[in-house]
């Protein structure tokens, strides 16, 4: 998928998404819809889905909403991609998984991702959306623009 239409994809996708959740309060429907609709918008788009921080772990992140083949059940912060981002509050893109020292493999069909952490409205950490592909340098600087502001626009309001 070249620039323009990853940029043309995210604008319509996250339109659309932010019109399937509107007046919708529960955050497990918000993460189902979003993990649903972006997985089907992106056919490079592997295993979509959302690790939530544990409440009662604190530093820990359970699986939550996703699509795709079978994700791990829990992750520690700082261990693997989604640790990572959860731990540094930091997008993580990631070319090649393999190469990453810390990375889990839930999947060994999966070569490169992205992590966004997302927030709530306190700005308090509530999960991380892991996006995974099978090609290797899947993901880039549009992807994290673009997924971190559609996580702002549906967790962060
Ligand atoms: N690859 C991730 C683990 C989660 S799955 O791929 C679904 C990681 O290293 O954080």
């Amino acid at each position: 998928m070249n620039a323009a239409d990853k940029e043309a994809c995210y604008r319509a996708i996250g339109e659309e998404i932010l019109s399937v959740v509107a007046g919708e309060a529960n955050v497990t429907a918000r993460m189902a819809s979003a993990a649903c609709l972006l997985s089907q918008a992106f056919p490079h788009f592997y295993w979509t889905g959302f690790y939530n921080v544990d409440p009662a772990k604190k530093n820990e992140l359970v699986v939550g909403p996703y699509q795709g083949t079978l994700g791990c059940l829990r992750i520690p912060f700082g261990t693997g991609v989604c640790g990572t981002a959860a731990a540094t509050k930091k997008t993580q893109i990631v070319e090649d998984v393999h190469a990453f020292a810390n990375h889990i493999a839930c999947d060994a069909k999966s070569a490169s991702e992205i992590v966004v952490p997302v927030f709530d409205k306190a700005r308090a950490l509530i999960a991380v959306l892991d996006v995974d592909a099978t090609e290797k340098a899947a993901f880039d600087e549009t992807d994290a623009k673009h997924l971190e502001a559609l996580m702002k626009a549906v967790f962060s309001v």
